[in-house]
């Protein structure tokens, strides 16, 4: 059932093109407009949202913050990310007009189950993000985006994350078309955006070897760091999560800005930092990011960049250089986030690490 594959990980990585794929089919009508029919709540309620937050854990809680930057973009409602085992616990300020988003590949997570009865109690609406048909997060709540991922079996989540992503967008742009935020020429450009997003993702699985090499590059290494400004800075977060829970080494992902107020004092000869390099259109954020990958560099660093084809102003810093497809500044995270994941597979593997079953993980977390 692994296809030839040595994990379902990594099967499930390779499975990405075509889970975005169905992530979005059926979901517009191909002149622009988006008919999400299982958001089973009117477009008067989706029109009196005032607030948004999103809850889930680990991995989902990363999906949730790259959604934040793209729904608040284009939907103009204040969103909220939190990690669903605090939120109850800090009496969460929640209305009628408050949705909660619920983030659970599984549907199972016990902390994010116990985040939206708790919101239901206070009256909020709940739209679960899931990809586990009948699991008990969609059966409570009032509407459901299914992310068709197909079944993920390889505990660290891949496909799922992407597809998470892809229904994050989807419901942004869904909002703005139901309050009239975005007109219909704009939805309909992201949607020609996403929909090249197989292709794309394709094409960073086609440097899989590339990448597998700067696994057996840095075998030995027994601490990483990552880099991301703005979408990218979830992105850091989420490789970071792949090595520590696959390979057992310490990882931490900062937003660059934050560097200076600290992280950098841990840069040292060596030292492996992957960094995420917004496009180049984003000149404000493209900049900034060079400059810091100019300093880390110059105190030692070892830079692994991910920037777009053609971005020719990193080459010079850049100790290895990965290539990510030209896309959106929202949308770079489904491309950004795939080395990061092979990274992490490919340098468990070599660490002799089970992938499929990293040592005190469970697939879902069904107690809080
Ligand atoms: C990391 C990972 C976990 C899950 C988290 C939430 O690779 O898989 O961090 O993302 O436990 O799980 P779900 O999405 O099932 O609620």
């Amino acid at each position: 059932e692994k296809d030839g594959y040595d994990w379902f990980m990594r099967k499930e990585i390779f499975e990405q093109p075509r889970a975005v794929a169905d992530a979005m089919l059926g979901r517009h009508d191909g002149t622009g407009k988006l008919q999400l029919d299982e958001v089973r709540l009117s477009e008067d309620e989706l029109r009196t949202v005032d607030k948004i937050i999103i809850v889930g854990c680990g991995t989902a809680n990363y999906a949730g913050l790259v959604a934040k930057y793209a729904i608040e973009h284009w939907t103009r409602i204040p969103c909220e990310v939190e990690l669903a085992h605090e939120f109850r616990y800090r009496d969460p300020i929640l209305t009628r007009d408050t949705l909660v988003v619920a983030m659970s590949q599984s549907g199972e997570t016990a902390d994010t189950l116990m985040a939206i009865r708790h919101a239901r109690l206070q009256g909020s609406r709940v739209l679960a993000i899931c990809n586990t048909n009948g699991s008990t997060i969609p059966r409570e709540s009032d509407a459901v985006i299914y992310t068709h991922a197909g079944p993920e079996i390889g505990v660290a989540s891949t496909k799922g994350f992407l597809t998470q992503l892809i229904a994050c967008y989807l419901l942004g742009l869904y909002l703005a078309q139901v309050r009239g935020t975005k007109f219909g020429d704009e939805i309909s450009q992201v949607l020609d955006e996403l929909a090249k997003m197989p292709d794309h993702v394709q094409t960073v699985l086609d440097q899989s070897q590339a990448i597998y090499d700067l696994a057996a590059q840095h075998a030995e290494t027994r601490s990483v760091l990552f880099l991301g400004r703005h979408a990218g800075f979830p992105i850091a977060l989420e490789g970071a999560l792949k090595l520590k829970e696959l390979a057992y080494i310490h990882a931490e992902g900062f937003a660059a800005g934050e560097l200076k107020h600290g992280p950098i004092a841990l840069i040292e000869e060596g030292l492996p930092v992957f960094c995420v390099v917004p496009p180049e259109g984003r000149d404000e954020l493209h900049s900034k990011m060079v400059s810091a990958i100019q300093e880390i560099r110059a105190r030692g660093a070892h830079t692994i960049v991910l920037a777009e084809e053609g971005d020719e102003s990193i080459t010079a810093y850049a100790d290895d250089l990965i290539r990510l497809p030209k896309v959106p500044t929202l949308l770079q995270p489904v491309v950004a986030v795939v080395p990061l994941q092979l990274f992490a597979c490919e340098l468990a593997t070599r660490m002799g690490h089970d992938v499929d079953q990293p040592r005190n993980l469970a697939k879902s977390v069904t107690v809080e």
